[in-house]
């Protein structure tokens, strides 16, 4: 079913179209180099990007997959969560364009996007029930995935979200923004973990939840006692990394055994981290048959190629939109 998909939550300005699970196009313009010098996301100027662009990006969309906008049979859109001045861009395109072509809508959760992103990948599909982490710069949860798309909440950070964290030690060491991927790339220069020594959270024996804060107020004051942050950036980074990756996999697989299910699929911003990848791999070697699914590295950030193959997916199982649909910063995932 020919899908065109619009995502404008955070900072970057996405359209796609897809069909099935096949991605004919994925046009992503982000305005992250305009957000560098402030550290973070400044949602004024995410939302005035948004609305500057997303026709030039939802052309070139259709462009390069070579459909025209007359051939399009559902329109699916990020409503929430996110910034509710940048959703609402995504929103009223996809208002106007499901009226003008008389085409159905439907309103997508943007967490759950990034849970089923790994669907979008060529190579093996993840196989139902599995245990489902997302892991982004706004959320960081784990869900059990039952079937046909049917999920329920298991645990969530209480505090900072794992991507943010990433950008919260960025901006301490003055590493730039985004976080993530130079948090990574100076961890790769430190000589090993012995080094730095970071606390780790404890929220008790059984607590499937996270949290973030802790390591990212270690790290402060970490930085603010050494006499050259610079010199020991790298095992800084490199410590951070570990301790907050072996908190995402510990809790992921102790979630697939207490569930026992032998897939796990992992989603969002921080899926993109190669280290945290390895860790992955390496703790299911060992675990009697559990297997790992990551979406592919352009997958894991936000695109609307997620937005489209979950959309129709919902489409096809009765979810229905109407004109009423209204951008929701706080939307949450309902268990179903
Ligand atoms: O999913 P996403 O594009 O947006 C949200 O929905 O939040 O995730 C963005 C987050 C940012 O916090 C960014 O620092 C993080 O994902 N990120 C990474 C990496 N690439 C992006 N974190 C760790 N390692 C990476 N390679
Ligand atoms: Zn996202």
């Amino acid at each position: 079913m020919l899908t065109l998909a619009i995502e404008t939550s955070c900072d970057e300005t996405s359209v796609s179209v897809t069909d099935g699970e096949n991605v004919l196009s994925n046009i992503v313009s982000s305005s992250v180099r305009l957000h560098k010098k402030y550290g973070g996301v400044v949602p004024e100027i995410a939302s005035r990007f948004h609305v500057e662009y997303i026709l030039e990006v939802l052309d070139k969309a259709l462009e390069s997959s070579g459909k025209r906008l007359e051939d399009i049979k559902l329109i699916a859109v990020t409503n929430g969560p996110g910034l509710v001045g940048a959703l609402l861009t995504g929103v009223s395109l996809a208002k106007s364009l499901s009226l003008s072509l008389r085409v159905p809508m439907i309103g997508v959760n943007h967490v759950l996007s990034h849970l089923y992103s790994a669907f979008l990948s060529g190579a093996e599909k993840p196989k139902f029930p599995f245990i489902g982490l997302v892991v982004s710069g706004g959320h960081t949860a784990l869900f059990y995935c039952r079937d046909s798309y049917k999920q329920k909440l298991l645990s969530q950070t209480q505090d900072d979200a794992v991507g943010e964290a990433f950008d919260k030690v960025a901006k301490i060491l003055k590493l730039g923004y985004p976080g993530g991927p130079v948090v990574e790339r100076t961890a790769k220069l430190s000589q090993g973990r012995e080094r730095v020594k970071l606390p780790k959270t404890f929220l008790g024996k059984d607590s499937l939840d996270f949290s973030f804060s802790g390591i990212k107020t270690a790290v402060l004051y970490y930085a603010r006692k050494s006499k050259n942050v610079d010199d020991e950036a790298a095992d800084i980074c490199y410590s951070f990394q570990e301790t907050v990756i072996d908190e995402l996999v510990e809790k992921a697989m102790r979630a697939a055994e207490l569930y026992k299910v032998k897939s796990i699929v992992v989603g969002g911003g921080v899926a993109a981290n190669t280290r945290l990848r390895e860790k992955f791999t390496d703790a299911v070697r060992f675990s009697g048959g559990i297997k790992v699914y990551f979406p592919e590295k352009k997958y894991c950030t936000d695109n609307a190629a997620m937005v489209g193959v979950l959309g129709e997916q919902l489409y096809k199982r009765g979810h229905r939109s109407d004109l009423y649909l209204s951008a929701e910063p706080n939307l949450e995932v309902l268990n179903a």
